[in-house]
């Protein structure tokens, strides 16, 4: 065995690893090529659902592969991932899997460097590749891992039972790989035990998590449901509040409507993508937060419920809606009827103004919502005093128990005492809603880029607060609540692990 620039030179017993000599006896070629082998990544490539992901491989001489025949592969060379060959990328042999979905990326071939991209990356990619340059009579490959990981859904907590102190409830999220971690916290940030179950789906292998807790905590205020990627090292995080009642009002009634009001979700995400991705990309509010993000992920195992921000998807209350207007079924949209309809003259419905609140009460907090109010010409979007007279016209002031945004005859108001014109210079179809309560402000962003409108500050609560909505016009465009965010969508791998990001993005407030 010689060994020249620390290449190895076949002996003729070709007990040669590394190497795979095809066709061929153990002579090297005339042309010098013969002892290339190929590089890969050593390590399983990380690779996020829905998103694209390289593999790279090079030869471990600078020489071009230009003329080489290149072959990615799953487990047989049949399983064709990408081949190109003769300059040209031969879709025919391709899996059915893989077609449509690579890339051949072609920087540096003439330095032996070749890469192929594959696009939307399921959970069928995950596992082994191989790639295979083959020159003439020899070929050498290697072999690569790609590690599929996705994110799920927000969780879903569902409330199935309250019997005196003690309180069932159902964690559920779908669209996890792998495997992914559930767990319950009290609102002390304390683990409770759970029991939590996972099943695949048989169609695209994604997981699907029910977890069920029961609370025996008699002061069960709030509590919370995390699932986690361990491999993404991320999470997200739903919060749920029991409504602020008195544990003797816990009729009846209220155990058979309970599941239904607590609509109250709030996705603080640690880093869950939807924050920093999706919300963070479509809905950069607070885009400057990221040093102090950064910061609060070293606190955010201790201060695990303290100075968040919760994100909800308040849901409209039928019994305060007036005639005027209609709701969806879930609750999340409205819209004006050019009749009125007949409903019971309650004491909590708007009798005349076209006005609705949702169900939500806040009274104490950071909560954050976010209204599309789209192309519609006119509307109200704001936060009362859940005392807030419904009867006759409405009074619409800081005096009266009212702030908020209006659009009308194509002006922007923030019904400030007096009123303050606002003049956003773009379009402003997404209004976000920023509550603190304990500091006594309310602000407005523009969604689209995260400037903030107006803010009310300097105010003191002494009684619940509600989302406040009106639809002035016979316009049909309705005003919806955004219900979740959704998973990320394709930007390419996670930069870097641990990114885990509490939900105090919109701490800074003017
Ligand atoms: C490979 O060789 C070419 C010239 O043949 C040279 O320009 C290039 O820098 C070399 N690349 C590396 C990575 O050594
Ligand atoms: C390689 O491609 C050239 C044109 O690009 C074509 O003329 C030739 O027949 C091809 N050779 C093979 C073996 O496919
Ligand atoms: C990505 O793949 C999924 C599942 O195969 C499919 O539903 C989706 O439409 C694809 N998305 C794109 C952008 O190709
Ligand atoms: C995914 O692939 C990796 C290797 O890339 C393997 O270790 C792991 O078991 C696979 N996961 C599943 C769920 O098949
Ligand atoms: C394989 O290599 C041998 C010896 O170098 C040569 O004679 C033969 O033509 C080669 N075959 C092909 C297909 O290139
Ligand atoms: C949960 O309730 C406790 C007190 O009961 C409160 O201090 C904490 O801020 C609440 N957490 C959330 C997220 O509302
Ligand atoms: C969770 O509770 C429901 C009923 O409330 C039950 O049907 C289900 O089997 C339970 N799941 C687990 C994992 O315990
Ligand atoms: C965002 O849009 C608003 C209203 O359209 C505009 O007034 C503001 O200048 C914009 N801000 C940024 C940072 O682009």
């Amino acid at each position: 065995m010689a060994n020249t620039h620390g290449r190895v030179i076949f002996p003729p017993s070709c007990s040669i690893i590394i190497i795979v000599l095809q066709l061929l006896s153990c002579s090297t070629p005339a042309n010098g090529k013969a002892d290339f082998s190929i590089i890969g990544p050593k390590i399983p490539v990380l690779a996020v659902l829905g998103e694209n992901v390289e593999l790279p491989c090079r030869l471990s001489l600078n020489i071009s592969a230009e003329d080489m025949e290149l072959r990615w592969y799953r487990n047989q060379p049949s399983q064709v991932v990408h081949l190109h060959k003769n300059g040209t990328d031969m879709k025919e042999e391709q899996m059915r899997e893989y077609q449509g979905r690579t890339t051949f990326l072609s920087a540096g071939l003439d330095q032996g460097k070749a890469t192929v991209k594959i696009h939307n990356v399921t959970v069928f990619d995950n596992g082994t590749f191989h790639c295979n340059f083959k020159d003439g009579n020899m070929s050498a490959e290697t072999r690569l891992w790609l590690m599929v990981a996705g994110l799920g859904g927000m969780p879903r907590i569902q409330v199935q039972a309250v019997q005196g102190e003690i309180v069932w409830a159902q964690c559920t999220s779908e669209g996890w790989f792998p495997e992914p971690q559930a767990e319950w916290r009290n609102f002390r940030g304390q683990p409770l035990p759970s029991m939590t179950h996972l099943s695949a789906s048989p169609t695209t292998g994604l997981f699907t998590v029910v977890s069920n807790v029961t609370i025996q905590d008699g002061d069960v205020q709030n509590f919370s449901c995390c699932i986690s990627s361990p491999l993404l090292q991320k999470k997200m995080v739903n919060y749920h509040l029991l409504p602020q009642l008195s544990r003797s009002s816990l009729s009846k009634e209220w155990k058979i409507v309970l599941p239904l009001i607590f609509t109250l979700a709030g996705l603080v995400t640690a880093g869950a993508t939807c924050l920093y991705q999706k919300c963070q990309k479509d809905r950069n509010v607070g885009q400057l937060e990221e040093e102090r993000l950064h910061r609060a992920e070293e606190q955010h195992s201790q201060d695990w419920t303290e100075d968040k921000v919760i994100y909800v998807s308040p849901s409209l209350d039928p019994d305060t809606t007036s005639p005027k207007l209609a709701l969806s079924e879930d609750g999340k949209s409205v819209r004006r009827l050019f009749f009125d309809q007949e409903l019971p003259d309650v004491p909590s419905r708007f009798d005349q103004d076209p006005c609705v609140l949702a169900r939500e009460q806040f009274s104490a907090g950071r909560y954050y919502w976010e209204v599309q109010v789209g192309q519609r010409k006119a509307w109200n979007v704001g936060v009362c005093l859940e005392s807030l007279n419904r009867k006759g016209r409405i009074p619409k002031a800081p005096q009266h128990g009212l702030w908020a945004l209006e659009l009308y005859k194509k002006t922007f108001w923030a019904l400030a005492f007096p009123r303050v014109r606002l003049h956003p210079s773009g379009p402003l179809h997404q209004v976000g809603i920023l509550l603190d309560y304990d500091a006594g402000r309310i602000s407005f962003y523009n969604v689209g880029n995260g400037s903030l409108i107006y803010s009310f500050s300097g105010l003191s609560f002494s009684e619940p607060l509600r989302p406040f909505f009106c639809l002035w016009t016979h316009d049909p465009n309705p005003l919806t609540i955004y219900s979740e965010c959704q998973p990320p969508e394709a930007t390419g791998p996670p930069q870097s692990q641990g990114q885990e990001r509490v939900g105090t993005l919109l701490q800074q407030d003017p």
